[in-house]
């Protein structure tokens, strides 16, 4: 076989045979296929598109690329979440202890953040003494006793994507529906849940801008699931302002523990709802999405959800008494309010330069060997639709600097205030 020859059946739009993707993936791997030859076969996909055969097929070459996780000793199905990307998404650290509580198996393996703010282990490492480092035996025993346990990333997995989404990104390649499906969905398939929930966001600050763009994305991964034997659903999820009031570590760990307490936000309610009732229907622990959202309602109701969070901390070296007292969190030194300048309606908060300002406060990382600060972050005062009067808050600054003139600046060129605004739909869709 030459790679030649497959960029040029690509290039005339054909169909490449599971043999053809898999010579190419294992050669680019392997580096006996070179970096040029790969970006003109993946500019030939982004014009000629794959068939969903295809896509399967480009998934699992690259699952097969590298080390795939074994989760066979955790009872039950092991139902994975994935969002992606969002500023301020706080869903993991809810939904994970909510859906445990229902003795849905949470198994993750996270990583750290890159932008806006941390990843879930930079977030949960705001409690002091929490810690991922533990080993996979214990990873495994703690999920099987007490049905949720997060460890960090192990292992060699997928350096096919990885080598693939880093030349993507410098030849103009990185939105391409197939391409984008097949780098997610291998990444998922080989951390070893049984099946899948997906959150495609859709708005300024999601990958995906249009709702019809962020439906194709997830149908495709969604078929891709289903295909190559994951079980898997999408919810499609309004980001073009934040998810909730927080953006920042501490700060949302307050805000999980209030929605785990049935008093937070009511998108982020509203959103992890609606994808934990597909983790628990797919984990078969209802019988309906229905029945399953009444069972997450309930879980919240009498505490058992806030009771598997406590537990959860406790049993990875944390103090479970932040969860009554958050104060014990990580504060910032300053609280600076932005208030209105003008009346009116908020129309508008662009969510990934709100998630820059709070990257610029320490909050999240610009590139991988930043520092960040757990305390540090935006409150959100007011959502889009919010009447808003001259003087009142819009923002809280979480600063641990006084000068933060940059930050206000940047808030004030993203939040805008017209004369009517109506709140957005939160849930465009469910595949
Ligand atoms: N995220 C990924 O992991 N891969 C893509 O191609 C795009 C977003
Ligand atoms: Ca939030």
């Amino acid at each position: 076989m030459r790679m030649v020859d497959l960029i040029e059946k690509k290039r005339d739009g054909k169909e490449l045979t599971t043999e053809e993707i898999n010579f190419i993936i294992e050669g680019y791997t392997k580096n006996e296929i070179p970096d040029y030859q790969i970006s003109a076969w993946a500019m030939a996909v982004f014009f000629k598109d794959m068939t969903e055969r295809e896509r399967a097929d480009l998934t699992m070459a690259m699952v097969n690329s590298g080390e795939t996780i074994d989760l066979s000793a955790i009872e039950g199905v092991k139902v994975d979440k994935h969002s992606t990307g969002g500023v301020g998404d706080t869903t993991t650290l809810v939904l994970a202890p909510l859906v445990a509580a229902l003795d849905v198996p949470v198994a993750k393996m996270s990583g750290r953040g890159l932008g806006h703010t941390g990843g879930t282990i930079d977030k949960l490492e705001a409690i002091e003494g929490f810690h991922v480092e533990i080993s996979k035996e214990q990873f495994v025993d703690l999920v099987n006793r007490n049905k949720i346990a997060v460890i960090g990333q192990t292992g060699n997995l997928t350096p096919a994507d990885k080598k693939l989404y880093a030349l993507r990104d410098v030849t103009g390649t990185v939105n391409s529906i197939p391409l984008i499906a097949s780098s997610i969905m291998c990444k998922k398939i080989a951390a070893g849940s049984d099946a899948i929930v997906l959150d495609v966001k859709t708005g300024a600050g999601a990958f995906m801008k249009t709702a019809e763009d962020a439906k194709e994305l997830a149908q495709s991964m969604v078929r891709i699931g289903n295909m190559v034997g994951r079980k898997t659903m999408a919810v499609i999820s309004d980001m073009s302002q934040p998810l909730g009031y927080a953006i920042g570590n501490a700060l949302e760990v307050k805000e999980a523990i209030d929605t785990l307490q049935g008093k937070g936000p009511k998108d982020l309610e509203e959103l992890c709802l609606a994808l934990g009732r597909q983790m628990v229907f797919l984990a078969n622990k209802a019988t309906s999405l229905e029945d399953a959202e009444e069972k997450l309602k309930e879980v919240i109701r009498n505490g058992k959800a806030l009771e598997k969070f406590k537990s959860f901390i406790e049993n990875q070296g944390g103090d479970p008494n932040v969860v009554d007292h958050p104060e014990k969190l990580p504060q910032a030194a300053y609280q600076i309010e932005v208030l209105a300048k003008e009346d009116g309606v908020v129309a508008e908060i662009i969510a990934d330069e709100i998630g820059t300002a709070a990257m610029l406060l320490g909050a999240g990382r610009a590139t991988k060997e930043s520092e960040i600060d757990l305390a540090v972050g935006l409150m959100l005062n007011k959502k889009i639709g919010d009447p808003v009067k001259v003087g009142d808050s819009l923002v809280t600054i979480h600063a641990n600097r006084q000068d933060v003139q940059e930050v206000v600046d940047m808030i004030y060129a993203n939040i805008r205030i017209a004369v009517h605004a109506k709140a957005p739909v939160l849930v465009h869709g469910i595949v």
